[in-house]
């Protein structure tokens, strides 16, 4: 098996607000981009590292994440993001993890628990945690039509692993519909029948997309130190 990682990096941060893309906003002095690859560069098994960064600054990315990681310009939508990283990635890479910039404090441990996954023979691995909110599905005038079962929902992280003939196969499948989001590539993978095997989560691969989260972020880096 030799595994890669494609951090996907490219995204505007419209939400943050930050007049810059996300993942050059810093989070105790280092930019989102910078502490989302570190987690990857401490497991060995990861072999190769793509980031795919905003068009406009391939060049600074580069310079950030070092000589060592593969940067290529992001897509329209993050789907086009993907593709783009896997399009980098080398010939003898024949498993590969695809993660957020927007988690920069992913925990080694939960990369090391996609890959040990992947190792056992998983084609696709996410890593998810309970669900700790009610959730109900709503009508279109905003009342509410039903209720979930708590207990069979998880809400759903990166990164996630694939064998890379699968996750390659997923994406041409599906092709690119502009007005359909995908903001996960397990869903690809479910939607040819292929069985998506879960790990453990973790609190502090929490999502940043409003200030607030990036606060909340800043809470957690000591955290992560420990
Ligand atoms: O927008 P959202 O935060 O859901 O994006 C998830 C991830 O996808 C982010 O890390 C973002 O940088 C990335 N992305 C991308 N290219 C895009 C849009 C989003 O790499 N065109």
């Amino acid at each position: 098996m030799k595994c890669a990682v494609v951090v996907v990096a490219a995204g505007s941060g419209q939400r943050l607000a930050a007049g810059r893309p996300k993942a050059l906003v810093e989070l105790d002095n280092r930019p989102l981009v910078e502490w989302a690859v570190s987690a990857f560069l401490a497991v060995p098994a990861i072999e190769q590292h793509v980031v795919v960064a905003p068009v406009s600054d391939t060049n600074l990315v580069a310079s950030l994440v070092g000589p060592a990681v593969v940067v290529v310009a992001g897509g329209a939508d993050r789907q086009g993001s993907v593709a783009n990283g896997l399009a980098a990635l080398r010939a003898d890479i024949t498993h590969v993890l695809v993660h957020d910039a927007a988690r920069p404090l992913v925990p080694v441990a939960v990369v090391e628990a996609v890959v040990a996954a992947l190792t056992a023979g998983a084609r696709a691995v996410i890593p998810v945690l309970p669900v700790t909110d009610t959730i109900k599905q709503i009508a279109e005038d905003g009342t509410v039509s039903g209720t979930l079962d708590r207990s069979r929902l998880r809400a759903v992280q990166t990164p996630q692993g694939f064998d890379r003939a699968v996750l390659v196969r997923a994406h041409e499948a599906v092709g690119h519909d502009a007005e359909r989001t995908v903001t996960d590539d397990a869903a690809l993978v479910e939607a040819m029948g292929i069985p998506v095997v879960t790990v453990d989560g973790s609190d502090l691969s929490m999502k940043i997309t409003t200030a607030h989260d990036l606060q909340v972020a800043a809470a957690l880096v000591e955290v992560h130190r420990h």
